[in-house]
């Protein structure tokens, strides 16, 4: 079948409302074709996923409030440039009053929404700290912050907790669908165990957090067999949100060693925007940031996302003395921008491309909304 007959597949709108939250009839090879897409066809896939993308979710753009709690992890993935493991950086930890200073200038922003971010630890004072932090959050202006967390694995005794004390949204990418693949960018132990992780996913998922998953694009040993498999998953999962960005090499990881194996920077960039063309048309209504990694690899980056049907961004509030310390890849976007910088030039950057930012809102998943 050639991309047009694929596109095609997409009835009116009218009958894709019909069926709930999307499109259906893609199989594995059609997704193949779409991220295979060049030339003429690449375009063709663009403008249906921003077409579908204004259609059921209009051109505005939501934001969180990004605040990277803590660098101190207990893990050590293979790529990722916090890992234990790297001795090269110091190490830090937000004061209560940091992340409260945070999140207030989210709200004065007009932001809507935080997240915190934070390397993995599920020790008790991390626990408790956390739970705290969220309640206190909550606190500004009578609850008016919707807050996400991304702190990776935790027991459901965890999440519930958090959740009950007002966190509402949580990011734990899949990082790779294939348990091989996740073998290969992760340790084989207890500590980074691929079943864990998916356990963790259903558990948000029940507990009822607006749960958002995803994976890097252009990982060592990654085929397209793997991506359109990711874009099942997420499918099969319904989860509400999806980040996907490129990865990045880090000298200071194991998986640096593969970086001439790997796509260009180009070619990981074009192949995430595909992802998320593709994904927007399987899934019409779920959000979907339009990760910093894009920024990274292309200054354009995060704005070519949100034209090929991404819908949310992350603006770091990060007291900037710590920022260089959160080095997850090198080079990271925005290092040094100040939140009040970073605000005009994303007005500026949205209007160009025909979206503008929702203040004040939350901004949830209309995909999640639905369903609930
Ligand atoms: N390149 C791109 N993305 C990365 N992440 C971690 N390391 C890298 C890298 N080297 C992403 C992971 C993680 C998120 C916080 O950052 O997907 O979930
Ligand atoms: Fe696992 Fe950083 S060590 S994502």
């Amino acid at each position: 079948m050639n991309i047009t007959e694929i596109l095609n597949k997409i009835g009116p709108s009218t009958l894709r409302r019909a069926q709930g939250s999307g499109t259906l009839g893609y199989t594995k090879e059609d997704l193949k074709t779409l991220l295979a897409a060049e030339g003429e066809d690449k375009k063709l896939l663009f403008a249906k996923a921003l077409q579908s993308k204004l259609e059921h979710l209009d051109n505005y753009v939501h934001l969180r409030g990004l605040i990277e709690y803590s660098n101190v992890c207990t893990k050590y993935c293979l790529y990722c440039g916090v890992r234990s493991k790297n001795p090269n950086f110091e190490r830090y930890t937000l004061s209560d009053e940091e992340v409260i200073e945070c999140a207030k200038l989210a709200h004065e922003l007009g932001y809507g929404s935080v997240a915190l971010q934070s390397g993995e630890r599920s020790d008790a004072a991390f626990v408790d700290k956390i739970t705290y932090l969220v309640q206190e959050i909550k606190k500004i202006d009578n609850g008016s912050l919707g807050i996400t967390l991304s702190l990776g694995e935790q027991t459901e005794e965890t999440y519930r907790r958090w959740f009950e004390a007002g966190a509402h949204r949580y990011l734990l990418r899949i990082e790779a669908s294939n348990e091989e693949l996740y073998y290969k960018i992760h340790p084989r132990d207890e500590k980074h165990d691929f079943q864990t992780r998916l356990n963790c996913i259903d558990t948000l998922l029940k507990l009822g957090y607006q749960t958002g998953t995803g994976v890097m694009v252009g990982l060592p040993f990654q085929t397209l067999d793997d991506l359109a498999d990711d874009l099942l998953f997420f499918k099969q999962k319904d989860v509400a949100m999806v980040g996907m960005g490129p990865f990045i090499p880090h000298p200071d990881t194991p998986l640096w060693q593969y970086r001439d194996q790997i796509p260009s920077a180009e070619q990981r960039m074009e192949l995430t925007l595909k992802m998320i063309a593709t994904l927007r048309l399987m899934m019409p209504e779920i959000n979907m940031v339009a990760a910093t990694a894009n920024q990274t690899v292309d200054p354009q980056g995060r704005e070519k996302a949100i034209a090929v049907g991404a819908n949310v961004i992350m603006p770091n509030l990060t007291p900037n003395e710590f920022r260089e310390n959160y080095l997850i890849y090198p080079d990271k976007a925005c290092v040094n921008d100040k939140p009040d910088q970073c605000q005009t030039c994303l007005d500026v950057r949205l209007a160009a491309i025909g979206h503008k930012v929702l203040y004040n809102a939350w901004g949830d998943s209309v995909a999640f909304t639905k369903k609930h």
